[in-house]
């Protein structure tokens, strides 16, 4: 989630939404906006992308001295619904709050005990009526803002405005980031992160954990969590939106590589129990009468299918076809009602795909997509959709998109496991316990992208890179080279590592630059056999293991894990770093690679 604040003259609905529209990125499922001008609250909620949100706020304008917050929401507690979506409200005060309250259950019991009612399932509707109730004991706002800071456990940075204090806007942070910029103008700027206030203020203080207090105009008060009165740290906010929205990274694609721990953990959240996988999205009669799964993608999102087909079949024992958008739409292909058919796209836009999805429900199929983005086309045009929680991706080459698409197919896979009895309850909570380690085998160690980096150097000619791999490493090998191509502008392919003898090792020598998914736990022996072949042909390997293999002219060491789905995401993080290293190297812009588009809304 996102959260912003302004106090001021300036037209606030206006620098609210440009906040909001900056922080976008962190969630996207429902926004809304509570802005208090001469005693008077105006609130404005939406669900959906912002531009819902500014569609309703279009007839509305402050004129003078405002104060408001803004947030927009990724559901943690409480399905994205207007009545969920923040800001909440208590009889007199609105509240905006980024995190998790911990001990909201009980909070919101002996509040329900006192005769509050609540209007939304969140965790959040708790600090405003908190904070009300205090109101009452208390002798001002600030000492009963005070009292439900220290009330609350877990993580936190909220605004608070109430018209008790309509010249004020209440802090807290503990855990969720929030800063405040000034400039020489008397007013103040909240928000999760500096992009929004760039343009706006000339400097802002980060706000450290325990922090909490109010700005009026003049202005502003911070104790620490000892209670003790504190001076805000002022440091100057570069002006280069670019480069604070890249966050000291020197690429989208590589910021976005290194949130991939973040995001998984995402994506994960809500979904999984100790032996079963639940999508709340999913009615459970999707699957019956269901024999058959086809996906259907194009680019990043089809490697992603192909890695689920190997998924259902193993674990799910349900067939499951595979098909390249473009080519299913015009290969007269026969549909049947048994098969479920799903799209995977990153955007929703994809034209090939989205066509495909439309052929399918015009042939009476049940149709479901994996995408990233709420409320795009093909999210309404299926009956049902799960969506990957990424974020917003900024680097043409898909990273994140891809880790979590694979994510959502792996627990989908289990998800039908149970409905068809495929696997048993033990089997299905030891996979889970396995799915919750991916975010920390996801997370980039510092050493081993430097050694990357330095492997990377001897990777910048040639004549060819072949990925190759077994089983569903071969889908991993294929987006290992589709991500070369992408940003280097090299030649590769993806191969599976059993097939390279049928033909493409006749191009084997030192010139030819082989990188090998070598996994300990799946098929180790027999791809590691394909390796030496062509080892054995003086090609250049470099091997990705976490066994050492002697055979191989340089060797990227995974961390230990006992499961080949781990084997995959860390091998998935290597192969994304090793094109990106690469691509720096011969200096093209990775972001922004030529010829390429984001999203390809044209046959
Ligand atoms: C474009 C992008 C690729 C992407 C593909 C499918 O070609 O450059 O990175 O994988 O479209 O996009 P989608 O949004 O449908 O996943």
């Amino acid at each position: 989630c996102g959260i912003v604040g302004y106090l001021g003259k300036k037209e606030t609905k206006e620098i609210l939404l440009d906040g909001l529209r900056e922080l976008e990125y962190r969630g996207y499922d429902s926004a809304g906006i509570a802005v208090l001008e001469n005693g008077h609250f105006s609130n404005f909620k939406a669900v959906g992308k912002l531009i819902n949100l500014e569609e309703k706020t279009k007839n509305f304008k402050t004129d003078g001295f405002a104060i408001g917050i803004g947030h927009t929401r990724w559901a943690t507690h409480g399905k994205p619904t207007e009545l969920n979506a923040h800001p909440h409200l208590g009889e007199s005060s609105y509240v905006v709050h980024n995190g998790i309250i911990e001990n909201y259950a009980t909070l919101k019991k002996e509040l329900q005990n006192s005769g509050i009612t609540f209007l939304s399932q969140t965790d959040t509707e708790v600090i405003v009526h908190q904070f009300e109730k205090n109101l009452k004991l208390c002798k001002d706002s600030f000492e009963a803002f005070a009292k439900t800071i220290k009330e609350l456990h877990g993580a936190y940075a909220i605004l608070l405005v109430t018209k008790s204090n309509p010249e004020t806007i209440f802090f807290a942070k503990h855990g969720s980031p929030m800063l405040v910029g000034i400039n020489d103008e008397d007013e103040k700027y909240f928000a999760s992160s500096d992009t929004p206030l760039i343009g706006h203020c000339k400097s802002v203080s980060y706000f450290e954990d325990g922090d909490y207090g109010y700005v009026t105009s003049d202005e502003i008060t911070i104790f620490n969590a000892l209670d003790i009165k504190k001076e805000a740290k002022f440091s100057a906010l570069s002006q280069n939106k670019l480069l604070a929205q890249k966050d000291g990274f020197r690429f989208f694609m590589e910021k976005e590589i290194y949130e991939q721990s973040v995001v998984i953990s995402d994506t994960l959240m809500g979904r999984l129990r100790e032996d079963e996988v639940v999508f709340d999205e999913l009615d459970s009669t999707l699957f019956d009468g269901i024999n058959e799964i086809k996906l259907c993608a194009c680019g990043t999102s089809y490697h992603s299918a192909m890695s689920a087909s190997y998924l259902f079949e193993r674990y799910s024992k349900i067939k499951t076809s595979l098909e390249i958008a473009s080519e299913f739409r015009y290969r007269e292909p026969i549909m049947t009602k048994d098969t479920l058919f799903v799209a995977i796209s990153q955007s929703g836009e994809t034209a090939d795909t989205l066509e495909t999805l439309k052929m399918a429900k015009a042939a009476g199929l049940k149709t479901l997509v994996i995408c990233n983005v709420d409320n795009s086309s093909m999210v309404r045009v299926a009956d049902a959709a799960i969506l990957t929680r990424a974020g917003i991706e900024k680097g043409v080459a898909s990273t994140k998109a891809f880790a979590t698409q694979v994510v959502v197919f792996w627990m989908l896979s289990l998800y039908v496991a149970k409905l068809k009895g495929s696997l048993t309850k033990m089997e299905i909570a030891a996979h889970i316990s396995t799915l919750r380690e991916v975010p920390s085998h996801v997370k980039v160690d510092d050493e081993m992208h430097e050694r990357i980096k330095r492997v990377s150097k001897r990777y910048l000619h040639g004549h060819g890179f072949f990925f190759i791999g077994r089983d569903i490493f071969y889908p991993l090998a294929l987006e290992g080279a589709l991500k070369l191509k992408e940003i280097s502008y090299l030649h590769a392919e993806g191969y599976p590592a059993g097939e390279m003898k049928h033909g493409p090792i006749a191009l084997a020598d030192p010139e030819l630059f082989t990188i090998a998914l070598l996994p300990k736990h799946l098929h180790y022996e027999k791809s590691k056999s394909n390796v030496e072949e062509l080892s054995a042909r003086d090609s250049t390997i470099c091997a990705i293991s976490q066994i050492p293999f002697d055979k191989a002219d340089d060797f990227i060491e995974i961390t230990t894990c006992e499961s080949y789905m781990l084997e995959f995401f860390e091998m998935m993080v290597v192969v994304q770093l090793l094109s990106l290293e690469i691509s720096i190297r011969l200096g093209n812009d990775v972001d922004m690679p030529r010829n390429l588009a984001k999203s390809v809304t044209v046959e």
